[in-house]
């Protein structure tokens, strides 16, 4: 391969943190991050640990394209443009510490704590808070903690609860639109400073490690919990996702997970 009339794609860039299922790095201006997807794949606060391989180019074009739909609707994100295969320009921004989930069927962790069938639709959405700390398995916490801890004020809440609704009517639909239930999701907020101002805009990721999507006729699993759970076809599920959104005109899907692979075994 030759990078004639091209940079050098990985010209030496500052790391800035690296989680479990992506990379951060310095992006090319002050205010910006590049981030990296990976195929590590983790479950159950990162006690089950494995890759799919081609998750992390999946999962980044599907986070863009939800994104960039969402910014179409005027929910502010920190999403720029799509780099490459893996990687996307994103603003940096101050991670709030909380995963807002909202829910729309029992499935999980609500299935289970409170003995309610997987499945049970909810009459109505559910949005819950999880403080972020690995350490602490990311518990359940209330407003009143956030607010007390001082994690997010009250206006902050107010901001994501709201877009995490707007994102789950707007998401609900695209999804039920090709055949697929959106059972829950999470999202990931962070605060953009401009002087002492600052506004929340979602962050991180929408994809399907964080959502769980149901085939709406069959009830077949297209996200992570096939790999929670041992089921298999992780990236054939991905990709169905992928593909259902219009993401893979004309078959590109498997060239671009055989042009993966391919790199993979020569070590690139
Ligand atoms: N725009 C952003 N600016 C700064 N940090 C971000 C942004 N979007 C996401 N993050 C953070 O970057 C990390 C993404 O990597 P990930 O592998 O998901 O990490 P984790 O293991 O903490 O979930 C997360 O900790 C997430 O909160
Ligand atoms: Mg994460």
């Amino acid at each position: 391969m030759t990078f004639q009339g091209k940079k050098h794609p990985m010209a030496r860039r500052r790391q800035i943190y690296e989680g479990k299922a992506k990379i951060l790095y310095e992006g090319p201006e002050p205010g910006t991050l590049i981030q990296y997807f990976k195929d590590d794949a983790t479950a159950f606060n990162a006690q089950k640990k494995g890759t799919i391989n081609g998750k992390g180019v999946l999962n980044n074009r599907i986070s863009e394209h939800v994104f960039t739909l969402l910014a179409g609707i005027g929910i502010p994100t920190h999403f720029i443009r799509r780099l490459n295969m893996r990687e996307q320009l994103i603003r940096q921004v101050e991670i709030v510490p909380i995963e807002v989930v909202v829910r729309n069927v029992v499935a999980g962790s609500l299935a289970k704590k409170l003995g309610i069938e997987e499945g049970t639709p909810l009459p109505r959405t559910i949005v819950e808070y999880y403080y972020k700390d690995d350490a602490l398995g990311d518990p359940l916490v209330t407003d009143e903690h956030i607010l007390c801890f001082g994690w997010a004020s009250q206006e902050e809440l107010h901001d994501m609860a709201d877009m995490a609704i707007r994102v789950n009517d707007f998401l609900s639909g695209l999804f039920a639109g090709i055949g697929i239930r959106l059972v829950d999701f999470k999202l990931e907020f962070g605060r953009i400073w401009d002087n002492d101002y600052s506004r929340i805009i979602l962050a991180d990721e929408i994809s399907p490690d964080g959502c769980r999507l149901w085939d709406m006729t069959t009830g077949e699993k297209l996200d992570k919990d096939r790999f929670r759970r041992d089921l298999g076809g992780e990236v054939e599920a991905y990709q169905e996702v992928a593909r259902r959104l219009g993401l893979f005109p004309e078959g590109e899907d498997s060239a671009v997970l055989d042009l993966e692979s391919h790199r993979k075994r020569r070590g690139k």
